[in-house]
């Protein structure tokens, strides 16, 4: 069972860092009753130059995606909310953490027509593990394929990350934990693989690394797109192509990618064993580069971490707390 929110610390919340208890909207928002909010998941880590956001402008970047597609116009600007997050983890404190930009619409009227509604902007951060527990990282888990289908094309927007799409995901998620399996697979209306709950997924079978393309009613991960990178990087085929269920049964190897699963073996499906039933070297290979990129060490070819505290002594901004284990 995760463990509950401590309750302590500052929220970002339209302009202004609160106290997390009052950190509170009206029920009558909007966003309750509609769903109508489009967030961000980031990571942020603590390497041995200080702590450092995994790719903050990628996340920052489809947030406004996402709220373009919802027709939102968030009242700050991409500099604006940048800083906010820079600003708000060094209020909090925090060495490491989980970082969640919400955009949502909030309290004037409740008819489903949002536009008369204010867009408001909020930033939460936790100290958040590993999503699927620490032995997952290790030696995988075992999923089912969801009865659940992703949402078809023309319906709920896949490349939005929006509070809606998450029914969705909780209805794949409940049904795997359920019936004791960590996770849910879910198919695209024509029975093509998609992804799990809150992750991308990717097979190898032969040598070559595969993954659902953004047709696949998809949420495009940034996770999947640094996995497709460091991929390269290795030299190994890439394929994003359009995968059937069996797919998962053949595999010599299959892995969820994403910000909180990070990269996390898949041992089984609807219990037939993956492989050999536990990390294949592939995805051993790609889970190690991805781990030195985030904690730092290694050089950081692609550019992809952003230092919080760079140019500031830690000690002026506390000594930090959350700090995650380094695997
Ligand atoms: C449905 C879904 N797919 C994929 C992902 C992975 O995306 P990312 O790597 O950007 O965290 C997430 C996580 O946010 C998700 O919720």
């Amino acid at each position: 069972m995760a463990a509950p929110f401590p309750g302590t610390g500052k929220i970002w919340m339209n302009g202004s860092l609160v106290d997390w208890a009052d950190a509170n909207i009206h029920i009558a928002s909007h966003v309750i009753h509609y769903g109508s909010g489009v967030f961000e998941g980031a990571r942020c880590y603590d390497t041995p130059r200080g702590s450092a956001c995994f790719r903050l402008d990628a996340h920052l970047n489809r947030l406004f995606d996402s709220a373009k597609i919802y027709r939102m116009e968030p009242q700050l600007s991409y500099a604006e909310l940048h800083k906010a997050v820079m600003d708000t983890i060094k209020a909090n404190d925090f060495k490491a953490c989980y970082i969640r930009p919400l955009v949502y619409r909030g309290y004037h009227t409740l008819g489903v027509n949002p536009f008369p509604c204010p867009v408001d902007t909020a930033i939460m951060l936790w100290d958040w593990g590993t999503y699927l527990g620490q032995d997952a990282l290790t030696n995988g888990v075992d999923v089912r394929v969801s009865s659940w289908s992703r949402a078809a094309p023309n319906t709920f927007p896949t490349l939005a990350k929006t509070s809606a799409n998450y029914a969705n995901s909780s209805l794949i998620k409940m049904e795997a934990v359920a019936e004791g399996y960590s996770e849910g697979i879910a198919l695209d209306t024509l029975g093509y693989l998609s992804e799990g709950s809150g992750q991308n997924l990717f097979l190898v079978r032969n040598n070559v690394i595969y993954t659902p393309p953004v047709t696949a009613s998809i949420l495009p991960g940034i996770t999947r797109d640094s996995v497709l990178a460091i991929a390269r990087d290795h030299g190994f085929t890439v394929r994003e192509e359009m995968l059937p269920r069996e797919m998962l049964y053949i595999a010599d190897e299959a892995f969820f990618v994403g910000t909180a699963v990070e990269i996390t073996p898949i041992k089984s499906v609807d219990k037939i064993t993956v492989g050999n039933g536990r990390r294949g070297p592939i995805t051993e290979a790609i889970q190690q580069s991805f781990f030195d990129i985030i904690n730092g060490r290694v050089p950081d070819k692609h550019g992809w971490l952003e230092y919080v505290y760079d140019g500031e002594p830690r000690e002026t901004v506390g000594a930090g707390k959350g700090a995650r284990a380094q695997r």
